[in-house]
């Protein structure tokens, strides 16, 4: 296995999501691998990459993809658009990991993890689930009530995060996440309630 893989796979992701002007989406991704850490701490070398690598997908969103988007009722939360988001992100990092000479079983797992990081499915993608959860209400949900509220309306942002608190599967996480979900959810309240 190179050494450094995980670094390589980070500039390369960090580079993509700045070259996109998508910077402010990084801290999501850094604090997903710090929570993964947190919650399993012999998490392995394929977890934290695709934990750094998992939402690959949306800085290179097509703009045939964002039309299925705005076209699907369930807009975001569409089982069609997560579908693509998991397996398009999978595929990516995978075919950069294979152009880095990773090893195959790594490069498997790696594709493995983010193509279920959304909805979950064994104990390692839940993991991954989970720690996306928390790394959401910490970096993103502020973002959903300031940019996306005013454009998608208070029903879809509520709705976004209580699929994201729900979906968790550990106790642990579920501790964690609580407290920042009641407060974007109270912050929430209080936007509609001035409204
Ligand atoms: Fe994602
Ligand atoms: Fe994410």
């Amino acid at each position: 296995m190179p050494d450094g893989l995980f670094e390589k796979v980070k500039a390369y992701v960090v580079k993509v999501f700045t070259n996109k002007g998508s910077s402010a989406g990084i801290p999501h991704l850094e604090r997903t691998v710090y929570w993964v850490k947190q919650l399993n701490s012999d998490a392995d070398e394929a977890l934290l990459i695709a934990a750094i690598g998992h939402d690959i997908e949306r800085p290179l969103r097509t703009e045939a993809a964002i039309e299925r988007i705005k076209d699907s009722p369930k807009g975001y939360m569409s089982e069609e658009h997560l579908k693509e988001h998991q397996t398009t992100g999978a595929k990516i990092i995978a075919e950069f990991l294979k152009e880095n000479e990773a090893d195959p079983d790594l490069i498997e797992r790696v594709k493995m993890l983010i193509s279920k990081h959304e909805v979950g499915g064994n104990d390692d993608q839940n993991l991954l689930k989970d720690a996306d959860s928390i790394s959401f209400f910490e970096t993103n949900a502020e973002h959903f009530l300031t940019k996306y509220l005013p454009v998608v309306g208070a029903d879809k942002v509520k709705e976004k995060f209580e699929w994201m608190y729900s979906r968790i599967t550990s106790e642990q996480a579920k501790k964690i996440a609580r407290p920042m979900y009641k407060k974007v959810m109270d912050k929430l309240l209080t936007i509609e309630t001035n409204s």
